[in-house]
């Protein structure tokens, strides 16, 4: 796992929009992996600045979304379909039905979680794969103690997990307790992955990765033997690691 600390967000959001360029670039079919959360949307706002540059295009990419909530009413504004057109989908050029997001609505989640795994591989696996973090080291909603061969599948919300996420909602009565996450196994076989890491209350958690050891006690540490994860922090998420982690 590589580690590059950035002196700020913005800087990290520029450099994994570059990612993003540079793979589009290479391959125009590309098949990305989006996450969600407060993380990636300025990475999302910059993505958007590039495309209307003409910088940019997803004309023939297909994306999936790692997660979504279950039980929320439809067109819900905390839903992370709602959130993906509203900092990506709406703003650029994937052709219709290209970019997905699991479906939390569906009559029989496990056969969609089913279909969501075949679908992705029949596209050929994931090119680049971006991930936010959770405080207590979730990727997607893939909490501590996920095998690593774990399926897309229904997941059980942590508490703290609700805790978090409830700056979201009006109050956290309001937040799901469970989602349709994407599993360890799709995320872990993407051929690239892109971690950020934005803010001092991740400090800790970026800390106990980049440390080791790989468990799955804390989901992250998996990147550790990924061949091409790379972690993108800003220095107030770096600040409780040392300058030879640092490099
Ligand atoms: C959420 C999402 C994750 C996200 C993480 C961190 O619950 N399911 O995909 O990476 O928690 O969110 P944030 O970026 O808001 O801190």
């Amino acid at each position: 796992m590589k580690l590059m600390v950035f002196p700020t967000a913005a800087q990290v959001d520029d450099a994994v929009a570059q990612r993003f360029v540079a793979l589009l670039e290479k391959k125009p079919q590309a098949v990305l992996g989006l996450a969600t959360g407060g993380t990636p949307v300025g990475m999302y706002a910059r993505l958007v600045e590039l495309y209307r540059q003409g910088r940019i295009s997803f004309a023939k990419a297909r994306s999936f979304n790692l997660d979504e909530y279950i039980g929320l009413p439809e067109g819900h504004p905390c839903s992370y379909l709602h959130y993906m057109r509203e900092n990506l989908f709406d703003h650029v050029d994937f052709a219709p039905g290209a970019a997905r997001v699991p479906d939390g609505h569906a009559a029989d989640i496990a056969a969609a979680a089913l279909a969501y795994d075949r679908d992705i591989a029949l596209a050929g696996g994931i090119d680049l794969q971006l991930l936010g973090i959770g405080h207590n080291g979730h990727i997607a909603f893939n909490e501590p103690g996920t095998p690593w061969d774990s399926p897309t599948r229904a997941v059980q919300l942590d508490e703290s997990t609700r805790r978090a996420n409830a700056r979201f909602f009006e109050d956290i009565s309001q937040v799901p307790t469970q989602a349709l996450s994407m599993g360890m196994k799709p995320i872990l076989q993407a051929k690239s992955i892109v971690m950020m890491v934005l803010g001092a209350d991740k400090a800790d958690i970026l800390a106990r990765i980049v440390a080791g050891p790989a468990d799955a006690s804390v989901p992250a540490t998996a990147l550790l033997s990924h061949p091409d994860a790379t972690v993108y922090a800003d220095a107030a998420a770096a600040r409780g690691l040392t300058s030879r982690e640092v490099g």
